[in-house]
């Protein structure tokens, strides 16, 4: 046993009260000894491996404070690089500040680059945001080197560039936003991203002409690629993955835009669903797939007879027009039903758009209860590919959709012949066409 100053390290074997050496009171504490001879097999516990075969750290994971976001972007590790597309005024500057926001106050120093709005603007979004993360630097600039340099004198962890279309890359290089110039943002700025291991966001535009020096361009030099979309009119946007190297490209997450900036919606399977009491004609409620999410849509339709001058009106919102012409042929044929001279409106609420064949057979029952004036109850869900002999298919990944549909509530569900899961609190009609699907839900 000894005991040593705090102070200024002298030992003696015994407590003192005032330390010989320095001269400070109440300074000695005991200290344990240390053994002198560790035993060889706490020092090395395993054999020594040569250097191949260690094992690497595992990437430290970064969380972007969004946990749906953070799925669909598949963990993010410093030095990705992700690119952000979406038409203009669909919400990537407002999401992209939350989540530098976010990232800043976990994990240090972020730089946000605008080459659009002045950093005033950006703080006001902020401020609207309540986000003034100490941490968040802003630079209001077009110029690469200027970029280059703040991030050499931030270090942060974090870089957001909004948007590549207006980084100047090369003074020699033509116009900002030329596709020479957008490459070679892109190209320079995940080099650094790279060799800083800093993690890396890109904003880009879709231009309303198509592809032209967007997004597209760049998809093949970045880590991660996601796009922002949702009708501008709505307050809906989902973020959907299109390549991704660390993890699935098949998640989507949906947001909404509010006062407060763009929010997660954690369960939005029964988001696009009204929430009326009573069942009106014309309203079939169909499980959809988005990426690995069954989504409970609304598929609307509105039958009226024709002006008589010229073509029926055959108007769609959200689905594809020509399968859906199709679909009315088939109802002709082997239902017997005219609607030759019946105008045919068909919607699918909230906005989304729905090309799944798997909505068929919901396509079908919306118009004819439109038609027949019938409402199809609310607790049923109805799900089934239509073939062009009025026959049904099953769909993909039924057994999942049909189950989530349980869980949320619903009473019975009309869909094509499949295999079911074993355990189903559902009452499940399983009609081998389109004819026996329709009188079970008494359409015919
Ligand atoms: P913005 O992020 O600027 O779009 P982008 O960068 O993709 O062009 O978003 C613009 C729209 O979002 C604008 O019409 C205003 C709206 N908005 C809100 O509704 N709530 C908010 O909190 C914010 C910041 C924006
Ligand atoms: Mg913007």
């Amino acid at each position: 046993m000894s005991f040593r100053c705090q102070a200024c390290g002298y030992r003696s074997p015994k407590w003192l009260g005032r330390c010989p050496q320095c001269g400070e009171y109440g300074t000695f504490a005991e200290e344990k000894e240390t053994p002198s001879s560790i035993p060889p097999e706490l020092v090395a516990p395993e054999p020594p491996k040569p250097l191949p075969e260690v094992p690497a750290p595992p990437p430290e994971r970064l969380s972007t404070g969004m946990p749906e976001v953070d799925r669909v972007l598949g963990g993010l590790v410093p030095g990705a690089v992700v690119l952000f597309g979406g038409e203009p005024g669909i919400g990537k500057s407002t999401l992209l500040l939350e989540l530098a926001a976010n990232i800043a106050d976990r994990y240090g120093k972020v730089l946000y680059v605008s080459g659009e709005e002045a950093p005033s603007q950006v703080k006001l979004r902020a401020q609207r945001l309540g986000r003034e993360s100490p941490n968040l630097y802003l630079l209001s600039t077009q110029d690469l080197l200027a970029i280059l340099n703040a991030v050499s004198r931030v270090a942060p962890v974090a870089l957001v560039v909004d948007s590549l279309q207006t980084v100047l890359a090369d003074p020699q290089g033509g116009e900002v936003g030329s596709l020479a110039q957008v490459r070679e943002s892109a190209a320079q700025l995940s080099r650094v991203a790279k060799t800083a291991g800093i993690l890396t966001f890109l904003v880009s535009h879709i231009t309303k002409e198509g592809g032209f020096a967007g997004p597209k361009t760049v998809e093949h030099l970045v880590d991660v690629a996601v796009y922002l979309e949702g009708i501008r009119e709505g307050d809906l946007r989902i973020l959907r993955c299109v390549k991704n190297r660390y993890g699935s490209t098949a998640e989507v997450a949906v947001l909404e835009m509010t006062g407060k900036g763009l929010v997660e919606v954690p369960n939005p399977s029964l988001f696009f669903v009204s929430k009326e009491a009573t069942p009106r004609p014309g309203t079939a409620i169909v499980p959809v797939l988005e990426g690995t999410r069954t989504l409970l849509v609304e598929v609307q339709a509105l039958v009226t007879p024709s002006g008589g001058y010229g073509p029926p009106q055959r108007r769609m919102a959200g689905l594809d027009l020509n399968r859906t012409l199709v679909l009315l042929a088939v109802i002709e044929k082997h239902l017997g039903v005219h609607t030759r001279a019946l105008d045919v409106y068909l919607a699918v609420a909230g906005g989304l758009e729905v090309i799944e064949p798997a909505a068929d057979l919901g396509i079908c029952a919306a118009v004819l209860s439109s038609l027949r004036d019938r409402p199809i109850p609310m607790d049923t869900v109805i799900l089934g590919e239509v073939g062009l002999a009025g026959d049904l298919r099953p769909v993909r990944k039924g057994p999942e959709r049909l189950q989530e549909v349980a869980k949320l509530g619903f009473r019975r569900a009309i869909v094509a012949h499949q295999p079911l899961p074993k355990k189903l609190d559902l009452e499940v009609v399983r009609a081998k066409t389109l004819r026996e699907g329709m009188e079970a839900l008494e359409l015919l």
